[in-house]
């Protein structure tokens, strides 16, 4: 069968908690590891659509790079993916501006993340009439600019979160669009498929009604990849025990598990932050190197940029022919 195009990206908004981690990162190592030798993997660190929420620029510099960082401590080899800043490839938001040129306003608004921007925008009012003046452009564009992500490399395939289902559809039907509109000898886009990761929720650590997440503000609700062991224990012992017991049936510890039948509270949260531990100590020592190492990070940066660009760079000569550019 024909290679596969792979690609997938996560916002650089901070170091990520077990939650990005088992529910997204970790499947990328795995599609990595399994991948035939034909197919291409792409991993985007995607900065442009972090722009889209107020960001402050020392501390996305930071992100960026302890974005980068992340990757490489938890698997994601840079000599077989292709690992790169989203925005050091400029192909990305030249297609965006095409695709743009093309997307109906009607089924932009139909997403549901632009729809649920706009009523928290509503909520976080007291005023009557709000709208979306309140709402900068760049969140309504969002799914385009993503669109260009897959797109922009003839990507086949997109793992990503239920959330992002309905951006992949609409990647599917822009890529419709402009392989109607202009039609060359053979179609110019793959329509790429959504790959749904087993959708592993981790939840809050204080609440079991809502997932863990970087914006809560309450920090002792999630684990961050990088937390040592003794922050570790702190943030379980705190925790609800509905949320550690379901984070226990995802890690499946068979040796925990026993021991919650014949033993009180206490014993299960000492043991599941163990085997929390046990999970993200290799990661965390191999973030804590590789992090200081200022100069491997930027040269793994620009060979991703460059590669990256390569592979964009066809697809964007073809996309522009056909426009008459
Ligand atoms: P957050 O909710 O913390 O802001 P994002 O929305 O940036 O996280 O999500 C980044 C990736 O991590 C997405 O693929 C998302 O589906 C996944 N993810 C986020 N939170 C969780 C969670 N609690 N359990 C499993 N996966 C999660
Ligand atoms: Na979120």
């Amino acid at each position: 069968r024909p290679g596969r195009v792979i690609l997938s990206g996560i916002q650089p908004t901070g170091i990520p908690h077990l939650g990005n981690y088992l529910g997204a990162l970790s499947n990328w190592v795995k599609l990595q590891k399994s991948a035939e030798p034909e197919d291409k993997l792409l991993f985007s660190i995607v900065g442009w659509h972090a722009l889209t929420l107020p960001q402050d620029p020392a501390s996305l510099l930071t992100a960026r790079n302890d974005m980068l960082a992340v990757l490489l401590a938890i698997g994601i080899d840079p000599n077989r993916s292709i690992l790169f800043h989203q925005d050091h490839n400029p192909h990305h938001t030249e297609l965006s501006w095409i695709l743009s040129c093309i997307a109906p306003m009607g089924k932009l608004r139909r997403m549901t993340t632009w729809k649920s921007r706009l009523a928290t925008a509503r909520n976080s009012s007291s005023e009557d009439e709000v709208d979306e003046s309140m709402l900068n452009a760049g969140l309504f564009m969002y799914p385009v600019l993503q669109a260009a992500d897959v797109l922009v490399y003839k990507a086949t395939h997109v793992p990503v979160g239920d959330d992002q289902q309905q951006h992949i559809e609409l990647t599917r039907d822009l890529a419709d669009i402009f392989n109607r509109t202009f039609k060359g000898t053979s179609p110019l886009f793959p329509l790429p498929t959504y790959v749904n990761t087993p959708s592993k929720r981790i939840l809050s650590l204080k609440d079991p009604t809502s997932k863990m997440s970087k914006s809560s503000p309450d920090v002792q609700s999630r684990i961050l990849l990088t937390d040592n062991a003794s922050q570790i224990q702190s943030k379980i012992r705190a925790a609800v025990t509905d949320s550690i017991r379901a984070l226990l049936t995802i890690l499946k510890v068979a040796r925990v598990a026993k021991a919650y039948e014949s033993q009180g509270h206490g014993t299960l949260k000492r043991d599941v932050a163990e085997a929390v531990e046990e999970f993200l100590k290799g990661p965390r020592a191999q973030f804590n190197r590789i992090r200081h190492e200022t100069t491997y990070l930027e040269e793994v940066a620009r060979r991703g940029a460059i590669r990256a660009i390569e592979h964009s760079e066809v697809t964007m000569m073809e996309v522009k022919t056909r426009l008459g550019l």
